[in-house]
């Protein structure tokens, strides 16, 4: 299907001035800041936190870029990947007339924020083995779906989509396939990031949230085309990722080495956690995981949701979500938090 950015952007998104913050006119070295109006005397705190953050997050681009081997216009940061996806909704849907496409059951944001922005959301749900439904995908899509999200490793099944079929959905749709790779880091498959220079139409996210151990900076990433990441910084928020949060993510890549190590760690942990409940009669199914969860069916899910509660113990129970009658979705934790976990499920 042909794919024409323009025709995609709403009109109001088109016409927009951007505001035009005091240090995106301004970006240079100077002695006296009497521009934006900070508290020239200092915070209680730091240095830096009387001064409002770099708006385009330079140097952690920077970094990025090489990591990833894309431009750094191709690259958004966001406060959370949530802010990501609450803009994609707000550069291309028209309240009350466009329309998304999800293959539930998948990360709830994505409906939610199109429930905020008045769009409304159609459902391609997986098949009973959570594999993409290509036909129910072109049953639901028409001339107003705007953008498609897959989500690979999924949330909250835990499983990787084919590269190709993904790659197949992005070549017939002729709106944005968002490919959100939260997991990506924990999974056998290879990211998409590598494909944005021959799709315009894809939107990779990833998140500082999961393998980086960031969830408290919220940072999350989009990679797109360069038209696509300019229509990001027109409508984002001046200043979205603060002074702290720019400055832990920079600390986090001279620890990088870590990082692999912690990831390495997960999997082998998810790997035994994995051998340990299936020795557990309650847990009928453990579904393949690619993540840093897992999902699992039992006959008595809230029973053993609030069993585990009572031992201080939270997992979280998707029993009511579609396909997921009976399941838990259980985090990876420390071997330690993993052996307890088990303890209490032999208990119950
Ligand atoms: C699939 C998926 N995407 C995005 C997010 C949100 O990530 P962030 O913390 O970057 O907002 C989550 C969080 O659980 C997730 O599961």
């Amino acid at each position: 299907m042909i794919f024409n950015l323009e025709n995609l952007v709403r009109e109001n998104i088109k016409r927009l001035t951007p505001y035009s913050s005091a240090r995106s006119e301004f970006s240079g070295a100077a002695q006296i800041y009497l521009d934006a109006n900070e508290n020239s005397f200092g915070s209680p705190l730091g240095e830096n936190y009387h001064r409002y953050p770099d708006p385009l997050q330079t140097e952690i681009k920077r970094v990025i870029s090489v990591r990833q081997n894309v431009e750094t216009d191709q690259i958004f940061l966001g406060n959370g990947s949530d802010e990501a996806i609450d803009l994609l909704f707000r550069i291309f849907c028209e309240p009350r007339s466009d329309n998304v496409l999800i293959c539930p059951p998948t990360y709830g944001m994505y409906a939610v924020s199109a429930a905020i922005n008045a769009v409304e959301t159609k459902r391609a749900a997986l098949t009973k083995d959570f594999r993409l439904d290509f036909q129910a995908i072109e049953n639901q899509i028409d001339a107003r779906t705007k953008l498609l999200f897959i989500c690979s490793p999924n949330n909250p099944t835990g499983n990787s989509f084919p590269r190709e079929e993904i790659l197949q959905l992005i070549e017939s749709f002729g709106g944005i396939v968002v490919v959100d790779e939260a997991y990506i880091h924990f999974s056998r498959s290879e990211s998409l990031v590598s494909e944005i220079n021959r799709f315009r139409n894809l939107v990779v996210l990833q998140t500082f949230s999961k393998a980086w151990g960031l969830a408290g900076a919220r940072v999350g990433v989009a990679f797109a085309a360069a038209e696509t990441i300019a229509l990001f910084n027109r409508v984002k928020p001046p200043y979205n990722i603060s002074q702290p949060a720019q400055e832990a993510i920079l600390r986090a890549f001279d620890s990088g080495a870590k990082v692999e190590e912690t990831i390495a760690e997960i999997v082998s942990e998810r790997e035994k956690l994995i051998e340990k409940l299936s020795e557990i009669s309650r847990i009928e199914e453990i579904y393949p995981t690619d993540a840093n969860f897992v999902l699992v069916k039992t006959a008595e899910a809230e029973k053993i949701y609030r069993f585990l509660l009572d031992e201080k113990i939270v997992v979280r129970d998707r029993s009511r979500v579609e396909l997921c009658a009976g399941c838990l979705r259980i985090t990876v934790g420390t071997p330690e938090e993993n052996e307890s976990l088990l303890r209490a499920l032999k208990k119950l």
